[in-house]
């Protein structure tokens, strides 16, 4: 109709009207895009279950590995707790085993605190001031920090997270904690907490993650007093998370730095590569080309027995088992991810 009137003749009710129609449309359509960006995502949930059922009761039996020890407290987790959880871009949590089990995120911190550093100052700064090489060793090596020029090497060895936590901008260790623990439990989409005993057990045995800090200050790689990041670092690592709650941590990277559940951007969304190249390089540490090889996504392993797998534009594997290889990665928790890789054809070198 309004192609048969020409514009100049149209009365003014009838410009409101067509105006008003038009806005009302626009923000149907809009309305309908994005409603189906976020409901409508294409994932066949029925699979993605079966796919976590079947790793869960796959591994749950196997008894390899053993407790970290090296922080006592470690040693006393409960070793047959087994959870495997998948959490998509669109925030569908498909999950089995112990998924809700409150332990301590230890390494898997260390992605997320370098996206806070990150997001501050731009990855630029995280390669110049830390560095983003592998370094073939574990992840408390000295003499990587020795041999190699820069020193922290990666923001996801011992020394390049106590680096990163040094980096953060703050004016006291009380608000680096502050800034460091707010920005996990965005990333987690939920207030999360420090774990008192953990910390104490770790930062009273914490010899050589403090040899590591006054080694990178020595060396002019540390940007707040050692003993401050060495604090804030400890506490990052002795934060509680669930398997569940690693999952949606993974899935904030997975969905270009949006958390799925709170929509909430923790990170811009062109740091997401860089950072995710990272993991892909160092999340295993000296098995970082084993895993890059047999499931091929970029991840975070920790201690406590959490791994954290993305899987870039889709979802997130996660999964906790605290009996470790001597890498110190969770044994069920790699197998019920590579599977789970595998079978979904997520690798990112697959090139689809
Ligand atoms: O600094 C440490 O040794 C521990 N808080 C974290 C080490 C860790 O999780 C290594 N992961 N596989």
């Amino acid at each position: 109709m309004m192609s048969f009137v020409s514009s100049q003749f149209r009365p003014q009710w009838f410009r409101k009207l067509a105006t008003t129609s038009l806005f009302v449309a626009l923000v149907t359509v809009v309305g309908i895009t994005s409603a189906s960006a976020r409901d409508s995502s294409g994932y066949d949930g029925a699979r993605l279950q079966s796919l976590v059922n079947a790793a869960h009761a796959k591994y749950r039996g196997l008894k390899d590995g053993a407790n970290a020890n090296y922080i006592p407290i470690l040693d006393t987790v409960p070793s047959d707790l087994f959870g495997v959880v998948i959490v998509t871009n669109d925030g569908k949590v498909f999950a089995a085993g112990d998924v809700d089990y409150e332990f301590s995120i230890q390494s898997v911190a260390k992605p997320f605190t370098a996206a806070l550093v990150m997001q501050q100052q731009g990855t630029e700064a995280v390669r110049e001031k830390i560095g983003v090489e592998p370094t073939g060793m574990p992840f408390n090596s000295k003499l990587a920090l020795e041999l190699l020029s820069a020193r922290s090497v990666n923001p996801l060895v011992n020394a390049g997270a106590i680096a990163s936590v040094s980096m953060v901008r703050a004016g006291s260790e009380a608000e680096r904690w502050q800034l460091v623990l707010d920005n996990l439990s965005g990333f987690a989409g939920t207030k999360l907490r420090l774990l008192d005993e953990v910390f104490e057990s770790e930062y009273s045995t914490s010899w050589s993650n403090r040899a590591i800090a006054n080694l990178l200050f020595n060396y002019e790689r540390l940007y707040c007093e050692p003993e401050e990041a060495l604090v804030v670092y400890t506490k990052a690592c002795s934060v509680g998370v669930t398997a569940r709650q690693l999952g949606i941590m993974g899935a904030t990277l997975s969905n270009n730095g949006v958390n799925p559940v709170t929509g909430k951007r923790m990170l811009a969304e062109e740091h997401v590569p860089e950072l995710l190249a990272v993991m892909l390089i160092a999340g295993f540490y000296d098995e970082s080309g084993m895993w890059a090889y047999t499931a091929g996504l970029p991840a975070k392993t920790g201690v406590g027995g959490g791994i954290v797998a993305v899987v870039p534009g889709q979802m997130a594997i996660a999964a906790f088992s605290p009996r470790l290889n001597k890498a110190g990665n969770s044994i069920r928790a790699m197998k019920a991810i590579q599977d789970i890789s595998v079978e979904l054809g997520a690798n990112i070198f697959l090139g689809h």
